[in-house]
């Protein structure tokens, strides 16, 4: 996390219920005042701050979130609003076992500013994905997308807005089905196996 965690949030509340079939083990953040670090403290889960500044190098930083994950026993890895590039060593050492969310609906509008970029182009649907992290930025298997419509008088603001609930939909799916067993990555695509609440939130199918 670096910042408010509003989708950790949303994966807290998801594990709070005894059904959910994972636990959040620890939450890390690069950013020692991130309000992401309250919201883990409220829930009773333990934190650490790795922050990047105090590092020689992407490598060296990346290799201390690296030990802090396993040494909690840490199975899968979800960044949520980490605003850091990781290291392509990173990334393979959680190959398959670590998950970003992105408020576009990918591949459309990698990187920043999703929200205005989407408002400019003009199109009509918009949202969220979740998906594997590769070492391309914003380009793993896709396993959750939630679409939201673009409305008239829409700003970036409102936007945002209406692709976050989005998200704290599809974040906790996307973790649910992935601990399930039930994501099956081909190359570059991932498909899942599920009945009912399958990759797609809304429209449902
Ligand atoms: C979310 O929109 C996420 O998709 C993007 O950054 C935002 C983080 O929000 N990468 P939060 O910190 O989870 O509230």
């Amino acid at each position: 996390m670096s910042g408010r965690g509003s989708n950790l949030q949303a994966l807290l509340d998801a594990a709070a219920d005894p059904a959910f079939p994972a636990e959040i083990a620890l939450v890390i953040s690069n950013i020692s005042g991130a309000y992401a670090l309250e919201r883990a403290a409220k829930a009773g889960v333990p934190t650490e701050i790795i922050p990047h500044k105090q590092y020689a190098s992407r490598k060296e930083f990346d290799a201390a979130v690296d030990r802090a994950l396993r040494a909690a026993g840490v199975e899968i890895v979800c960044l949520a609003g980490f605003m850091r590039l990781l290291t392509t060593g990173f990334v393979e050492g959680w190959n398959g076992r670590m998950l970003n969310i992105h408020p576009s609906l990918l591949p459309s509008f990698k990187g920043l500013h999703t929200h205005e970029r989407a408002l400019e182009a003009g199109v009509k649907l918009h949202g969220c994905t979740v998906h594997l992290v590769t070492p391309e930025l914003d380009d793993g298997p896709i396993v959750v997308q939630a679409a939201v419509p673009v409305l008239a008088g829409d700003d970036a603001d409102a936007l945002a807005a209406r692709v976050l609930e989005q998200e704290h939909r599809a974040y906790p799916l996307a973790l649910r089905l992935l601990v399930e067993g039930k994501v099956a990555v081909d190359g570059a695509r991932a498909t899942v196996d599920a009945q009912g609440a399958g990759s797609l939130i809304s429209p449902l199918p």
